[in-house]
């Protein structure tokens, strides 16, 4: 298959959905599947082709979800079987397709595999996970957990210590094991046979571990980072195997989170020929404002001129061979509009102008819930606000240890912590933003009665009203799918430019990163083009400056 032949999840754009923070039909607060239900006409009207799941199955909520203890059970608290089916109907009669988070990484320690594997060494589920023997009365390696601390627990019981690269609650599944790669495979192809579309595998790179699991470099807590074991020996093996014995059989779309990948990896996951996976979701972009020795945990900004060399590289290094994802936001991520615009004088402009340097690329693109109305980070004033245990974990490890300040820390929190996109979803600006009745399980960000829905819907000139654009635009345009992607400006600080090319037609996308007027002579070629698209009402294509934040697109 080459990069240009036409395929429905290249010209899909999918949207993201947190459950927990998403509709609360039945107000306990928690968002859940028949909210779901109740706003897939909004979705429609987005325009939206897929929507992604995150993790709706059966979980103690360590890690909201992400720890699964049965996959093919419904959270009480999201509802039953039914309500998941009933959706699913309504959703494929909306013409949307679901995608599931496939969390198959690690399970809960709660998980009727782990609770056998635990019991003794030679349960017949032992093998199912990593176990090992201490070494000198301490962990078996120096690799630390993503959610601080090391990523081994020690048990009593059998004395060994086993492997979670997560939580304590989130233990690693042993993908050596050809009956675990069953387990999962079969559990795969039932919920495909269900009628689901696919799936976002979490972590999928980290599935493989050398067998001597051997030390990595220490960072700023002592340990070594949970990427160490990123695209292991046998992870492209597996994800063939997968391929073959599940997917083969269906028309999915599929996305491999692929946490520590780099291009030359990406190269096989998402290989055109599609052996492996449809797409990656890489991380050198979102990485950019993390410090030199990847903590994340800092005020860092990302510069622009990086930002085009990562991005660039991936739109030119995986052309014709592989295919991209295109992303700002996911709910690991802060708020693009906080992050890279300016969610305050310009918050409106610099969201649609965001969008339009992402939308324009090459990929799949995905809109995470909020993005489309320019939602922003919250700055909660006490640890105690904080839900995310990747948060709350880091804030006392990292005061605890002397290397910030509660202060300081708070401050990276503010800028840097997942719950930045997992406050509810502003629906109007009644209570909680309309997201429930009952008292949402985190606090609704403040500005919900300015940043909302229902405003943006009937708003012509929204944001909401602008990502709906840049989606039927897209339908409209295999240029914006399928066209080649070429830079321009590299070392500009301020634009972001590039042109899309498809036979004998080209665009260019010219983006001001800045809050100031700046100084932009337009490439001759286009000084007779239309203009596709703009974030500003009036656009002037001979006006030789970009206003603050804008965007302009132009066809020839
Ligand atoms: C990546 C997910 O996106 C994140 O939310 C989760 O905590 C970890 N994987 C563990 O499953």
């Amino acid at each position: 298959m080459s990069n240009l032949e036409r395929v429905w999840w290249k010209e899909s754009v999918v949207y993201q959905i947190y459950p927990r923070s998403f509709n609360d039909s039945n107000n306990d607060g928690i968002g859940d599947i028949n909210g779901i239900t109740e706003k897939l006409e909004y979705l429609q009207n987005l325009g939206i082709d897929v929507i992604w799941l995150s993790p709706i199955y059966q979980s103690p909520n360590d890690d909201n979800g992400y720890d699964i203890s049965d996959y093919q059970a419904i959270m009480n608290e999201f509802g039953t079987m039914d309500d998941f089916e009933k959706m699913l109907k309504k959703a494929h009669e909306c013409n949307i397709k679901i995608v599931m988070d496939l969390v198959v990484n690690h399970t809960s320690d709660e998980h009727y595999w782990f609770t056998e594997s635990k019991k003794s060494k030679d349960n017949p589920y032992r093998d199912y996970y990593i176990w090992r023997d201490g070494k000198n009365g301490k962990e078996p390696n120096n690799w630390g957990s993503c959610f601080s601390g090391p990523a081994w627990e020690y048990d009593k019981e059998t004395e060994m210590y086993y492997l979670h690269l997560f939580s304590k609650k989130q233990p690693d599944l042993n993908w050596d094991n050809p009956k675990v790669r069953n387990e999962v495979f079969d559990m795969m192809k039932w919920w495909l046979d269900k009628g689901v579309d696919g799936f976002r595998m979490d972590v999928i790179s980290l599935i493989s571990k050398k067998p001597d699991l051997p030390d990595g470099k220490p960072g700023i807590n002592g340990y070594a980072s949970f990427n160490e074991p990123a695209n292991g020996p046998h992870v492209h093996d597996y994800l063939r195997e997968m391929r073959t014995e599940v997917l083969n059989k269906y028309d999915t779309l599929t996305v491999g989170e692929c946490s520590g990948v780099t291009l030359e990896e990406a190269k096989k996951y998402a290989a055109t020929d599609n052996s492996e996976l449809n797409m990656v979701f890489q991380f050198e972009h979102t990485d950019l404002d993390s410090d030199e020795n990847g903590n994340k945990w800092t005020d860092k900004k990302i510069d622009l001129v990086e930002l085009k060399a990562v991005l660039s590289k991936w739109q030119k290094g995986l052309e014709g061979i592989a295919w991209n994802s295109l992303y700002w936001c996911n709910h690991d991520q802060p708020r693009i509009v906080s992050r890279l615009g300016d969610d305050k004088e310009y918050r409106e402009i610099s969201a649609k102008m965001l969008a339009t340097c992402l939308h324009f690329m090459q990929g799949t693109p995905y809109v995470y819930q909020g993005e489309e109305l320019g939602m922003t980070n919250i700055a909660f004033d006490d640890i105690s606000d904080y839900r995310d245990l990747d948060s709350i974990n880091a804030y006392y490890e990292l005061t605890n240890k002397g290397v910030f300040s509660k202060e300081e820390m708070l401050r990276y929190i503010n800028i840097k912590s997942r719950d930045n996109a997992r406050t509810p979803m502003q629906w109007d600006d009644s209570v909680n933003a309309g997201f429930s009745k009952g008292e949402p399980w985190i606090k609704v960000n403040p500005n919900y009665k300015e940043i909302n829905a229902k405003e943006q819907v009937s708003r012509e000139s929204s944001v909401f009203n602008y990502y709906k654009k840049l989606i039927k635009l897209r339908k409209n345009n295999p240029i914006m799918v399928y066209g080649i992607y070429d830079l321009l400006l590299a070392d500009s600080k301020e634009i972001y430019a590039y042109t899309r090319t498809l036979d004998n037609k080209k665009l260019l996308v010219v983006c001001n990163f800045t809050n100031k007027f700046v100084k932009f002579d337009m490439p001759k070629e286009f000084v007779n083009g239309n203009v596709l698209v703009c974030n500003y009402e009036n656009s002037d294509i001979h006006a030789n400056e970009l206003r603050p934040y804008e965007s302009i697109v132009i066809e020839i």
